[in-house]
């Protein structure tokens, strides 16, 4: 992260010096524009909060007077009373309330503001989950960039992503809005997304400052339930969760979200250990902690203070710096620090540690100087969004090149999903211009496909009868059929026990092979979800995932062959949802799942998962020849030569994985260790070397000492985590 000057540092600390203890709690003080979040919530859902005491009538009566609660935050914040808000877009809105804070409070301190532009803003990309899929740093960054100048455009100066929670469990719902499975494919996009939400200098006009979240380990949570309880070895919590945190606030994040879970039993949101020994200390970050949303609040159910006054204390003095729509912090921390359970030195270094960010990011300096929407090209946003769906998407089969669809006349199209462009844009796309998201119904008419289209299907819903009658009656041989999941149900709150297709859309998919058609499956999803029975009536499976604004130009473009598939899943598909949690880079074990009865495998399901980490086809094929591994001072090259063999131009995405063979710990069975995506035209060749560092293959022992062994490690460079050549070597370290 930038460092302040020290001239900025002395006008912090003199700015400070001047503050009251409220100003001092106003500046850690982030509101929503309702208590309710930073979203609308429906009168259903508020009663159903009510009921749950997570909001009180007075919170629903503010949320219903919108215009007289903003009144009341206009008041606060002359009175120095917010330091933030989150939830606001409305560049309008953000600047009347920013000329309020810099020109009618005391101290004339600029606000921040803060949204969650998670993959994109106003248009969106595909969600993270499938971005991850490209495997490919440059776009990542490039599309966190884009995401920025758009955000800034609105008058935004924050963003609360990237999300890099390692996520195992597809029973999870957020699963959907971090990078996948793997550690280090997780480091890499960690860092890439940083780069671009931050640039060089995060005070440029389209630039804005990035959180990196939750802290830690929210995406471990038991069986896959969201906000759930987790609990780890320190080693595991070191190895597989921090590192996309470490790689994130090497690449200078300048702020980081304290995660809504426990972790062994303290709450992170007042977890000492992990705010100050991990983040601070081992994890050297600099920049300011904000709770999660009401976080704070929640340390109430959790049980763990008696009410809002303790809570805050304890987040406080743990190093949670700014208090995101929780009211305690405001209401608690004067008194808290006159009766001296929270010092005045930790409560100045919360105010500097957030003023410092303002520094940087040039509120100071001027806080209306950002993008305007007249210098920013939506077109250009809009292709590489089509582009990056088309990267995202994996194809999962393909008999009988059933793809690319060939000029074969009228297209049958089916499932409610194909007809819904909202729908394309998946969670946490709030802000996005979803009048123009297009559909998959849409894209192929704008590609000429002539189609007959009928929905036959929606998700969780019953087949009409008659439709389906008509479709398999219809002459046309070739069917597209769109099945998954509404995007209300990957996300926040959306975890669910049963991740198969829902409702009748297996059924639909069952008569239409019955019928004889040629069935094109395309998944609409925020989730891995358990696709066995679709993947066998199905000729040709596409995931396309919850693509975006562009969803469904770019389905058009990849089932008509515009573009080949080269989208490699980055968490593994399950046969089954009681699978879960699943994925590849699982501990060795004494008995390793196979087809013998007493090995660590279910009696009802296959050995293998449906798809494994790293999978994707492509409509040419890859030949891996020549592996060489040569030896160097700090690790070994691995080299491969990869030829495209089929009749087309496609690219892929060359793996490298190592396995530890003897380790002090049980290790996992194999880990990605290095990737590289290339292009070859039909008949091309490449030779692909990849390094491995022995860095790399350090781990945490019994002692969590860090370090590595010297031994013999199985190399594997390929395809995917199942397929490629490999070679044992040892590696003196
Ligand atoms: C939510 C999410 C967090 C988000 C925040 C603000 O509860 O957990 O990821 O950034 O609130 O919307």
């Amino acid at each position: 992260m930038k460092k302040l000057s020290d001239k900025q540092k002395s006008f912090i600390k003199d700015l400070v010096s001047k503050m009251t203890l409220e100003e001092k709690a106003g500046q850690l003080n982030q509101l929503a524009p309702s208590s309710l979040g930073g979203f609308t919530i429906d009168e259903q859902e508020q009663q159903k909060l009510l009921k749950a005491g997570r909001i009180t009538k007075e919170d629903i009566e503010r949320a219903k007077n919108a215009a007289e609660s903003f009144k009341e935050q206009e008041q606060w914040v002359r009175e120095g009373k917010i330091g933030s808000f989150l939830g606001l877009y409305d560049r309008k809105d953000i600047d009347h309330l920013q000329h309020i804070a810099v020109e009618e409070s005391r101290l004339k301190i600029p606000l921040i503001f803060g949204f969650d532009v998670i993959h994109g803003h106003r248009v969106v990309g595909p969600i993270p989950l499938a971005e991850s899929c490209c495997f490919d740093d440059e776009l990542w960054e490039q599309n966190a960039a884009i995401a920025a100048r758009e955000a800034a455009a609105d008058g935004l100066n924050w963003t609360f992503a990237p999300m890099v929670d390692i996520a195992r469990d597809a029973r999870w719902g957020r699963i959907a809005e971090g990078a996948g499975e793997d550690t280090y494919l997780g480091c890499r996009c960690a860092a890439a997304r940083v780069k671009g939400f931050q640039g060089d200098d995060p005070a440029s006009r389209d630039r804005v400052a990035a959180c990196v979240k939750h802290f830690a380990a929210y995406g471990a949570g038991e069986s896959g339930r969201d906000y759930n309880t987790v609990d780890m070895s320190v080693q595991k919590l070191f190895e597989t969760y921090l590192p996309p945190f470490k790689a994130a606030i090497d690449a200078g994040a300048m702020t980081v979200m304290a995660a809504f879970n426990d972790f062994c039993g303290a709450p992170c949101t007042e977890n000492s250990y992990l705010l100050k020994d991990v983040l601070r200390k081992a994890l050297g970050f600099e920049g300011f902690v904000v709770s999660d949303a009401t976080a704070i609040l929640e340390l109430i159910a959790h049980r763990s203070a008696a009410d809002l006054k303790e809570a805050c204390e304890h987040a406080i003095n743990a190093g949670v710096d700014m208090d995101m729509n929780s009211r305690g912090y405001i209401a608690f921390l004067p008194e808290l620090v006159k009766e001296g359970r929270v010092s005045e030195q930790r409560l100045d270094e919360a105010v500097e540690n957030v003023l410092g960010i303002k520094m940087l990011l040039g509120l100071f300096d001027n806080p209306f100087d950002r993008i305007t929407w007249d210098e920013i090209d939506l077109e250009a946003h809009r292709a590489a969004a089509r582009k990056t769906a088309c990267e995202s998407a994996v194809l999962l089969k393909n008999d009988g090149e059933a793809l690319p669809l060939c000029d074969c006349g009228q297209v049958l199209l089916v499932g409610a999903l194909a007809d819904n462009g909202p729908e394309m844009a998946g969670t946490w796309s709030m802000a996005a211009d979803n009048l123009r998201t297009v559909s998959i119904k849409s894209g192929l008419e704008n590609a000429g496909v002539k189609l007959c289209y009928l929905p036959v299907c929606a998700p969780g819903g019953e087949i009409n009868e008659d439709e389906l009658s008509r479709i398999i009656a219809h002459p046309a041989k070739t069917v597209v059929a769109v099945a998954g999941e509404y995007q209300v149900l990957s996300g926040e709150g959306a975890a669910l026990s049963n991740i198969d297709l829902s409702g009748q859309q297996n059924r639909l998919l069952r008569e239409l092979k019955a019928a004889g058609k040629t069935v094109i499956t395309v998944l609409v999803n925020g989730r891995p979800m358990a696709v066995a029975e679709a993947a066998r009536n199905s000729d040709a499976l596409l995931e396309l995932w919850n693509a975006g604004s562009e969803a469904g130009n770019a389905c058009a473009d990849l089932l008509l062959g515009k573009v080949s598939p080269s989208g490699r899943l980055t968490t593994t598909f399950p046969n089954a949802s009681g699978e879960c949690p699943i994925y590849y880079n699982h501990p060795a074990t004494g008995r390793p799942a196979s087809e013998t009865f007493y090995s660590a495998r279910f009696a009802d399901s296959p050995v293998e998962p449906l798809f494994p980490f790293g999978y994707g086809l492509s409509y040419t094929e890859f030949e891996y020849s020549d592996l060489e591994i040569s030896a160097k001072d700090d690790g070994v090259d691995v080299s491969v030569k990869v030829k495209n063999v089929g009749k087309r131009e496609g690219k892929e995405v060359v793996q490298l994985y190592v396995s530890d063979l003897v380790a002090e710990r049980v290790r996992p069975v194999k880990e990605l260790k290095n990737f590289k995506k290339i292009s070859l035209e039909s008949g091309g060749q490449k030779t692909v070397t990849l390094s491995l560092k022995k860095d790399q293959l350090r781990y945490y022992h019994r002692d969590m000492s860090f370090k590595a062994d010297s031994g013999e490690f199985l190399i594997q460079i390929g395809h995917d985590s199942e397929n490629g050549l490999s070679q044992k070597i040892f590696i003196e370290v």
